[in-house]
């Protein structure tokens, strides 16, 4: 069986975005799922000088064998001042220098969702701009705004909302 990948771009406990890629990986049809937290790939702030000491931590490396060893990626990112969370800058800065291409053309489903109406617009935005470039293949997105008003109990109680997630799934679905 096909198996997805499904994380947030957030450290945070109680992440939103993380409760929005769940409930999106459960919509998938016909795959596995393994639900990543960046929490349990810790590494230091990414720093030329610290990587020419002590080389590119082992965290890093194990982030990107799980991309690479899937057959998708669903991603909700976390917003911070308009721009990526910066565990998730982190990360992603490890992994490019790994591997430049770390997103692998796996096919992914990129959303953002935040407490107000702009749904994490601003880092989603920045996102399908710059994935493409590094192996990305977006071939769904999706916002959510106004999280506290449109999720409950694990999934999106707004059924236009709901409906266009759907929409967005069953593309993901198709390139799985
Ligand atoms: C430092 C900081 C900056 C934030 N900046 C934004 C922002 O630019 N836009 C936004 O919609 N929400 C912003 N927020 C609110 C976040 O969207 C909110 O904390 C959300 O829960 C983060 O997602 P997460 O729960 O998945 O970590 C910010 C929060 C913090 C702590």
């Amino acid at each position: 069986m096909k198996h997805i990948i499904a994380f947030a771009g957030s450290n945070s406990k109680n992440s939103i975005n993380k409760q929005l890629a769940i409930y999106a990986s459960t919509l998938v049809k016909d795959v596995e799922v393994n639900i990543l937290d960046l929490n349990d790939f810790d590494l230091p702030i990414y720093g030329i000088d610290y990587e020419i000491k002590h080389g590119i931590p082992d965290n890093a490396h194990k982030f990107l064998e799980h991309i690479k060893s899937s057959d998708g990626i669903i991603l909700s990112l976390a917003e911070h001042n308009g721009a990526y969370a910066t565990v998730f800058k982190n990360i992603f800065d490890w992994m490019s220098r790994i591997n430049g291409k770390l997103w692998s053309d796996k096919p992914m489903l990129l959303m953002a969702s935040s407490p107000g109406g702009r749904g994490g617009t601003t880092v989603l935005d920045i996102a399908k701009g710059r994935f493409p470039y590094m192996g990305g293949n977006i071939v769904a997105d999706f916002s959510l705004p106004s999280f506290n008003e449109n999720f409950s109990e694990g999934k999106i109680i707004n059924s236009e909302l709901n409906d266009q997630l759907m929409k967005q799934v069953v593309m993901f679905n198709k390139n799985v």
